[in-house]
């Protein structure tokens, strides 16, 4: 079969997309049959490119990212990738596990964001499977070596992949430990569902089942509060377009620079249910997000400043595009009343998240 035939109907290995560390860093082609493209790198497990179709049944590219990987490395600010060990901020990025104080990497102030100076979204993953036919998928592991970036006990992290034939982007995590241990893996795919010509994302729809953020300091760690979100800038719970509130005299979007807050979601963590959905009117283009787990991470691209350009030569202008990341509370190790993002040894953590497209007229 020609690889323009195996593109069709399922999985490929497109090609090297560059050089990491000696090693060559591959881009699989996840594609379905109604206009779904996934574009997957083994460094960080990233999703290089998402095209979805509009209301006209024309695929586009609605994710950020770069054309070429030297950029990925140079200057990508978490595009696509999976972070971890723990995504999101520890405050001063200390926490006593088991009675023993760990010290780990401050690279956001004070702070820790995103696993330390070389998370997961910085290093090559293995493949170890792949699949095709009508629902391709890539399956990515990465063992972390106990002690790597200061974080006690070996975590090994399978992530997989997979573009269904009901044009969803399904990400599944499994998780285990050798030693007792922390985790909070998510991927930090930024999306502008109007796709390349798009000035910003502000006039997209969004709504988030949650009635509850879990504020934060003036170096975005919460403070351990629910905020309730009714009647605030924060309240999603009826579709509201992202640019009408963003800039509101509330000192959480000062703090945030806009949107930059962990949602406390509604329903049992654990049980798949619906997170977020996200219209885009020009386009018609619906993401709707579900999730295991219990908050989202709304980050509306506020440090983006035009210094990027990326796929189709977008300029990634200040609030170009917006994250969804699922995830467990930030600083959760530090707060007591979140729930734990400790794994113990014999345990496997399952989670999933999916991103389902389609169009409204
Ligand atoms: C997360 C954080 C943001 C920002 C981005 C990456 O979403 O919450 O503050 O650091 O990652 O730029």
């Amino acid at each position: 079969m020609s690889m323009v035939t195996l593109a069709l109907v399922g999985l490929m290995n497109q090609s090297v997309f560059g050089q990491f560390e000696g090693k060559d860093v591959n881009l699989y082609t996840l594609k379905n049959r109604s206009g779904v493209t996934a574009k997957i790198m083994d460094y960080g497990a990233t999703v290089v490119s998402l095209s979805v179709p509009d209301r006209k049944g024309k695929s586009e590219e609605i994710t950020l990212g770069f054309p070429k990987f030297e950029d990925y490395v140079a200057k990508s600010p978490y595009f696509g990738c999976i972070v971890g060990r723990i995504g999101n901020r520890i405050r001063n990025g200390q926490f006593v596990l088991d009675g023993t104080g760990y010290d780990l990497e401050s690279n956001n102030g004070p702070n820790t964001l995103h696993g330390g100076l070389k998370g997961f979204d910085k290093r090559i993953w293995e493949v170890v499977g792949t699949t095709g036919g009508s629902a391709p998928s890539i399956t990515l592991k990465y063992v972390s070596a106990d002690g790597e970036g200061g974080y006690p006990g070996e975590l090994t992290s399978v992530v997989t992949y997979t573009v269904t034939p009901s044009n969803e982007l399904k990400i599944d995590y499994a998780i285990t430990a050798k030693a007792r241990t922390i985790h909070n893996l998510t991927n930090h795919t930024y999306f502008n569902l109007e796709g390349p010509r798009s000035k910003n994302h502000l006039n997209h729809v969004v709504q988030i089942f949650a009635d509850h953020i879990t504020p934060v300091d003036d170096t975005l760690i919460p403070t351990g509060d629910l905020l309730p979100v009714k009647d605030t800038a924060f309240d999603f719970t009826r579709p509201r377009a992202i640019g009408e509130r963003i800039d509101a005299p509330n000192q959480q979007i000062t703090y945030g620079g806009g949107y930059d807050h962990n949602f406390a979601l509604r329903g049992k963590s654990g049980t798949l249910r619906p997170c977020a959905t996200v219209y885009e009117p020009k386009s018609g283009r619906v993401m709707e997000v579900l999730t295991t787990e219990p908050g989202v991470q709304f980050y509306s691209g506020n440090f983006l400043d035009g210094t990027l350009t990326g796929h189709g030569g977008a300029k990634y202008v200040k609030r170009y595009g917006f994250c969804l990341e699922t995830q467990h509370f930030p600083d959760a190790v530090n707060q007591p009343n979140f729930e734990s993002v400790i794994i113990n040894p014999g345990e496997t953590y399952n989670s999933t998240t999916i991103h389902r497209f389609s169009v409204r007229k």
